[in-house]
């Protein structure tokens, strides 16, 4: 693990962006690898990508990144505490839940440490009741909830569909093509829940198949938002937003439907941008419309969540074989994971007192502290069905990004529900 106290100097970045150049020609490779997916539950991963070293000064108004502490506006700090033995373990397992998706089945698949399963998430200074389902569907009687993002939003629904799924009948009402945005109902409450597709949450044109190999860079525009969440903005009345890996992704960046440059893209002559200064702008993109709609529901902002790839990265190697979680502190955040963290929590505090002021009930879902915690909760290489069956020695891809179900995001919704109830 990286450990990394001091605030990021452009020349620590420059070093790391420079380090991560070579792994792109692994990428079509290791893309494979990573995410395999089967043809009925899809599992398109956000693997890790690499960089290029961004040009030194952004232009436009890309210059405040003040840290500071993230969430003054809560009572007491809900993301602020460790994780505790829970002897009780989790409330589903992969035999009553049919929503756990294979890759991250960990039970399945033949995981044989079972420490992991048995922590809850405790904040310091105050009570975090356990999620209780029908306390849950109660407050959601004629309400939907849409989780936006990515793959690590899809592992979150599965988490909160098991929950659910416990107390009442969950039906699926829709799913696209590739099964990527779906949406459930709990009829007897008439509670809708979906998860919607939108790795990016701007305007994105992605050329990539089923197993993650890109036959051309993504279009990304910075100033568009998906029309795939938007569309349904006006008529959920809660919804988690969350982005992030992806804008690691080779891309050439629009706005105003112009090329203004691109990400990762020597030799096309265009303006090289971080990944960190597409990331930066999109958020603002997304949360400006959000801060200055006059949406009367409940929106949280959902910080991206680390990796806990050890002894190399996910493309070279890098495992994550620790059984227990740590203490904070122990650890800190990768580089990368730094540098997304920074534009998150600048980006949404610039908002929110933009979104109070319009009445707009924004709030930071702020994961990130608390998953860095857990470097046991993740897959490793039982995204596969026994992967040491034929050869104890066999080399797997490891999934270090991912969380196994049960696992730690299931505290995720103890979180949820906790703010939901009170505020
Ligand atoms: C659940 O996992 C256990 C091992 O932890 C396994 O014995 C059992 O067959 C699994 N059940 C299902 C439905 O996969
Ligand atoms: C839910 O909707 C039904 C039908 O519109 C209505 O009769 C009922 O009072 C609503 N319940 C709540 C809790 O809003
Ligand atoms: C279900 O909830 C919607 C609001 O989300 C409401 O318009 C509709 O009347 C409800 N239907 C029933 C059967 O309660
Ligand atoms: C690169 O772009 C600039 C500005 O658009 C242009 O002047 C220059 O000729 C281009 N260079 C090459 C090698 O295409
Ligand atoms: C696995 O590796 C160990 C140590 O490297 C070796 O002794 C053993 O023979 C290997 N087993 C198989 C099945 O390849």
């Amino acid at each position: 693990m990286v450990k990394e106290t001091k605030s990021w100097s452009s020349r620590q970045k420059k070093h790391l962006l420079l380090k991560i150049v070579v792994p792109i020609l692994l990428l079509g490779i290791a893309y494979r690898l990573f995410i395999v997916s089967d043809p009925v539950q899809p599992s398109p991963a956000t693997p890790l990508t690499d960089d290029i070293p961004p040009t030194e000064s952004d232009p436009s108004d890309f210059n405040d990144e003040d840290e500071g502490p993230p969430l003054p506006d809560d009572k007491c700090d809900l993301f602020s505490g460790e994780w505790v033995p829970n002897p009780s373990g989790p409330d589903y397992t992969n035999d009553t839940c049919p929503f756990i998706e294979t890759h991250q089945n960990c039970m399945t698949n033949g995981r044989p440490d079972s420490a992991y399963l048995y922590w809850r998430w405790t904040p310091h200074d105050c009570e975090l009741p356990k999620f209780n389902p029908v306390k849950f569907l109660k407050l959601m009687r004629n309400k939907s909830w849409a989780l936006i993002g990515d793959s690590i939003t899809r592992n979150h629904i599965q988490s909160l569909l098991c929950m659910l799924s416990k107390v009442d009948k969950v039906v699926e009402v829709y799913h696209d093509e590739e099964y990527r945005s779906r949406r459930w109902s709990v009829p007897s409450y008439n509670f809708t829940i979906s998860v919607v597709w939108s790795p990016f949450l701007v305007q994105a044109a992605i050329f990539e198949d089923m197993n993650g190999v890109s036959t051309s860079e993504v279009e990304l525009h910075l100033d568009k938002l998906d029309k795939k969440w938007v569309h349904m903005y006006q008529n959920l009345d809660y919804m988690t937003i969350s982005s992030g890996k992806w804008f690691l992704k080779t891309s050439i960046i629009y706005e105003n439907d112009k090329i203004v440059g691109c990400h990762n893209c020597p030799g096309k002559n265009l303006t090289e941008y971080g990944f960190d200064f597409a990331y930066r702008k999109a958020l603002r993109t997304v949360l400006k419309f959000i801060a200055t709609s006059n949406h009367k529901g409940m929106i949280f902002f959902r910080t991206s969540t680390p990796d806990h790839f050890e002894n190399g990265e996910w493309f070279s190697g890098g495992t994550c074989q620790r059984k227990e979680p740590v203490k904070e502190g122990e650890i800190e955040f990768k580089e990368l994971n730094q540098i997304l963290r920074k534009v998150e929590l600048s980006e949404f505090r610039k908002v929110k007192s933009i979104a109070s002021q319009n009445g707009v009930n924004l709030k930071l879902l702020d994961v990130a502290p608390l998953s860095l915690l857990r470097p046991d909760g993740h897959p490793g290489p039982y995204r596969h069905f026994y992967p040491f069956a034929q050869d104890k020695n066999a080399t797997v891809q490891n999934d270090c990004l991912h969380w196994c179900l049960p696992g730690p995001i299931d505290s995720w919704n103890d979180v949820l529900m906790e703010m939901v109830t009170n505020g």
